[in-house]
């Protein structure tokens, strides 16, 4: 029924708006839920939070899907996301000061390519404030919440030493202030000054030792650029590996707009930023698969693409361990997150 209802009514009444209006709506509207419990209760009725139970790096999951950063960047949804199936979110990508962002337009939908154009630019309130709201939010005991961490979006950062002071503030923010379950560190975002600076091994390194000055026992995790061929890729995980870090999130947006399957849908004049949904499916199912088999210590949240149940089989048989979204719960609604759950549940939970 809801399928139904969001495939015929309601997609097509949200996208005769822009993305970035619809998505500035969707946020009043989420804050305004919170506020109303009674309202709560009905979306916990019509999609209902998940009720599996995994552990992974020693946290407790209620189900295996969670948000991916870039959706609920200044950290106000979080127990309307729990409401609707999803286990946990990640915040952000937060940065130490507060980034304006890239002029409007931020979004663009390729609905034919299944896939969302993002030149955001790491727009979020900064790190201080989204503390302060996130101590302040009624957040369900079992939601996960992930704090994705990147460096500001100024000319400042595209200097490495200050990047890396700027990574360490947002971190040791976190940690003394004892909010987040764990932190994915974003190496490739694809619109910030000086580019993906820390995907290479050597800044890699010198970034991850900074890190480590924090004394945080949390997971921490890497966000990947997918447009590496797995050379250079696999390069990054023997870092990763030197370090122990706990895992990696495959991956962020593609980069390359080749890849799209209806070339009349972008303007080459349009190429900037980078692409979400189906074009990334493909790279970082193959990514999951290869770090899966090379470096089998690793957490992988597979992450890029998963547009429905079949999708997140396909990561899960990769090797996923958790899987991220954003486009398949707005191209094809929340309820594809009960769907997923409801899967896991039977095919990968013992009995
Ligand atoms: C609107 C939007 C904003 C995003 N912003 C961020 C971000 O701030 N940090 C980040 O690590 N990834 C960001 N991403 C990338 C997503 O986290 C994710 O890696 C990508 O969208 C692939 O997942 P999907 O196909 O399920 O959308 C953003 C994606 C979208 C659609």
């Amino acid at each position: 029924m809801m399928k139904f209802l969001y495939q015929k009514i309601l997609k097509p009444f949200l996208f005769l708006f822009s993305p970035d209006l619809v998505h500035t709506a969707f946020v009043k509207l989420g804050i305004c839920l919170i506020a109303a419990p009674p309202l709560r209760s009905i979306l916990r009725l019509i999609y209902g939070p998940p009720t599996t139970s995994l552990v992974v790096d020693g946290i407790h999951y209620s189900g295996p899907i969670l948000l991916s950063a870039g959706f609920d960047y200044n950290a106000q949804l979080a127990p309307i996301l729990w409401d609707i199936g999803f286990a946990g979110q990640e915040v952000g990508s937060v940065t130490a000061q507060k980034c304006l962002g890239n002029p409007p337009p931020n979004l663009k939908r390729l609905i034919r390519s299944q896939s969302i154009q993002v030149f955001k630019g790491l727009k979020n309130d900064g790190v201080e404030i989204i503390i302060k709201r996130l101590k302040e939010l009624p957040i369900p005991k079992p939601f996960v919440l992930g704090i994705s961490i990147a460096k500001t979006n100024n000319e400042a950062c595209a200097d490495e030493n200050e990047a890396i002071a700027d990574y360490v503030t947002s971190y040791r923010r976190c940690f003394e202030e004892k909010i987040g379950d764990f932190f994915t560190i974003n190496i490739s975002c694809p619109n910030a000054f000086g580019g993906e600076d820390f995907a290479r091994p050597d800044a890699l390194r010198k970034l991850i030792t900074s890190l480590k000055s924090v004394p945080s026992d949390k997971p921490i995790y890497f966000k990947m650029p997918i447009n590496r061929p797995w050379a250079e890729f696999s390069q990054l995980l023997n870092v990763l590996e030197e370090f122990k870090v706990h895992g990696v999130v495959i991956g962020n947006l593609n980069k390359d707009y080749q890849s799209i399957d209806f070339q009349d849908e972008l303007k080459s004049t349009e190429f900037r930023g980078g692409l979400s949904g189906k074009p990334c499916q493909k790279l970082s199912n193959e990514l999951i698969g290869l770090t899966k088999k090379h470096f089998p210590r690793m957490t992988i949240m597979g992450c890029g693409g998963v547009l429905n149940v079949q999708d997140a089989i396909e990561k899960f048989e990769a090797g996923a361990d958790l899987i991220q979204m954003i486009s398949g719960m707005i191209f094809n609604g929340p309820h594809v997150l009960g769907e997923i759950n409801k899967m896991y549940q039977e095919r990968y939970v013992p009995k």
